[in-house]
């Protein structure tokens, strides 16, 4: 476990994910679809970049900006007027890079169904006054769950790692 992603809330000033964890609402409107009823995959993930954004800034009150998003697979459809349910929390804080995993689902406001439609993680950057990288507050990892997303997360962090790089190298 990195110094910025320590167990102990009393080794480290830093914040848990429940700090900064949001759930956001959305009900889907025509203007969101196209004209068989499917909303577009660009207004998700608009809402995705949204709640991935509130919680990087109030992980870090202050300025943060999408890094990238990794790949999204549109697993089911959402459709005119059922509610789309975001739900996004910080899995693992670098020096200055957050991820962020997001789940999206969709409730049928008629009958109660609620379907998971797409899952997400992006890195966002916190950002000073004049736009370059900050480091951000610690993540205080509590519980098996913190646990298990903190290590996938970094997997993942180090995989975008080696691809960037090899985009680098040609
Ligand atoms: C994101 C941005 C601030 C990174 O700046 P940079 O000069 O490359 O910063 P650094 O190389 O010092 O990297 C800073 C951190 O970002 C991470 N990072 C940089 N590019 C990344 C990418 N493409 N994917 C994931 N993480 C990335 C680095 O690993 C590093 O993490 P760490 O500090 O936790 O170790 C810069 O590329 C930028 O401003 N991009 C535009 C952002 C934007 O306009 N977004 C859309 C609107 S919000």
């Amino acid at each position: 476990m990195t110094d910025a992603n320590r167990k102990s809330p009393a080794a480290a000033p830093g914040k848990t994910a429940a700090e900064s964890a949001v759930t956001m609402t959305h009900q889907v409107l025509p203007h969101d679809a196209n004209p068989a009823g499917n909303v577009h995959g660009g207004v998700i993930l608009k809402h995705i970049d949204t709640a991935a954004g509130v919680v990087a800034m109030r992980h870090v009150r202050g300025w943060a900006v999408t890094a990238s998003i990794d790949r999204m697979d549109f697993l089911k459809p959402v459709f005119v007027g059922e509610l789309v349910i975001i739900k996004a929390s910080l899995n693992l804080v670098g020096r200055t890079s957050m991820e962020i995993g997001v789940r999206v689902e969709a409730e049928n406001l008629l009958t109660g169904e609620v379907r998971h439609t797409n899952s997400a993680y992006l890195t966002f950057v916190a950002l000073d006054d004049h736009g370059s990288p900050r480091p951000a507050p610690p993540l205080v990892i509590e519980g098996e769950v913190a646990e298990r997303r903190y290590r996938q997360a970094q997997r993942r962090r180090e995989l975008r790692r080696m691809a960037i790089a090899e985009e680098r190298n040609g």
